[in-house]
């Protein structure tokens, strides 16, 4: 059942955090869906202007659509995931998503709060809510590469100001994550002063933290076993901090890059154990159940599983 990205924030806040998974094909699908379905947990679901582009937008509603109907357990919202002004709109004006962002971070102040502020009034017409961005991340977001020496975090005064003028209902700060595997050199840990100063000025206000993977040592070990060459410094975010985050507000918790490696090391040691083997179903199949085991995994560590009675008393389904 696809469900408004505010109703869950309603739910979550304060109390545990939802996950928002990207996703590209069916395969990421059907591990998302059994995984959270079996997870007892609300998710959300990302589109990029990648996954947009790979798939095709029909083509992408529709392996939503279906996946509804197979897994009629699953409470879900729907997301565009660092949108433009111009996706945005089309995401809006499709009636199909529940929320986009819009991803003006690059911009100087004003001029992300006046894109944002565009956004929201066309979002609102239609029923949807709306993500911004404050604070550059470091590592690489689509097209636009943010130098990590450059990377800053989000100024919780400017936070403020920025709710107030662009009229946003959540917002996606900077907090010591970057997109991709390679997130933190020597110190792990997310910038708990920043979030606890934002939660403070901004309180019961949805916050959102992309470069959320947490890259298992584990999993880069296998593939590079398996004949990957990933840096062996590959590092994400501690999955025990988590929760911690969701309770100062994080709401939202964005993880794509952990899909793509358990994808990677799946396939990679298939292939290499099954050298003559050419039908794909068989890896993808390991992969569906991979996948969902990772996604109830990160469930229990957002505190979003067991969470559905929760979430259908309060929508009253
Ligand atoms: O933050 C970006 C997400 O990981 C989506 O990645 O743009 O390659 O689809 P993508
Ligand atoms: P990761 O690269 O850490 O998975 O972050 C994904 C993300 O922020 C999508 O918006
Ligand atoms: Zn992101």
């Amino acid at each position: 059942m696809i469900v408004t990205t505010s109703q869950l924030f309603k739910v979550a806040y304060g109390k545990f955090a939802i996950g928002a998974y990207n996703i590209n094909n069916a395969e990421q699908a059907l591990g998302l869906f059994s995984g959270n379905v079996e997870a007892d947990a609300p998710f959300i679901v990302q589109i990029s202007k990648g996954a947009r582009k790979y798939a095709g937008v029909p083509m992408l509603e529709g392996i939503l659509r279906a996946a509804e109907k197979q897994y009629p357990q699953a409470i879900f919202a729907v997301h565009l995931d660092h949108g433009d002004e111009k996706t945005c709109y089309d995401c809006i004006d499709s009636g199909f998503y529940s929320s986009v962002m819009i991803d003006a971070s690059h911009e100087p102040f004003e001029k992300n709060v006046e894109i944002t502020k565009r956004i929201v009034e066309r979002a609102y017409a239609k029923g949807l809510s709306v993500e911004a961005e404050l604070g550059r991340l470091g590592g690489v977001e689509e097209h636009v590469a943010v130098d990590e020496k450059h990377a800053n975090l989000t100024d919780p005064q400017e936070a403020v100001a920025f709710v107030k003028q662009s009229g946003c209902d959540s917002l996606a700060v900077a907090i010591g994550t970057s997109h991709g595997a390679y997130k933190f050199k020597g110190h792990q840990s997310l910038a708990f002063d920043r979030v606890e100063t934002i939660q403070k000025l901004l309180p019961g206000f949805p916050l959102v933290m992309h470069g959320s993977s947490s890259v298992p040592q584990e999993e880069v070990q296998r593939i590079n076993a398996a004949g990957g060459k990933l840096d062996p410094s590959a590092r994400g975010v501690d999955v025990d901090e988590l929760l911690r985050a969701a309770k100062l507000g994080v709401t939202k918790i964005n993880i794509d890059t952990d899909g793509r490696l358990v994808w990677t090391r799946v396939h990679r040691e298939y292939f290499r154990d099954y050298p003559a083997e050419f039908d794909f179903r068989k890896p993808g199949e390991v992969f569906v159940k991979e996948y969902a085991k990772f996604i109830v995994h990160k469930s229990q560590k957002l505190g979003a599983a067991g969470q559905l009675p929760v979430v259908r008393k309060a929508l009253g389904v």
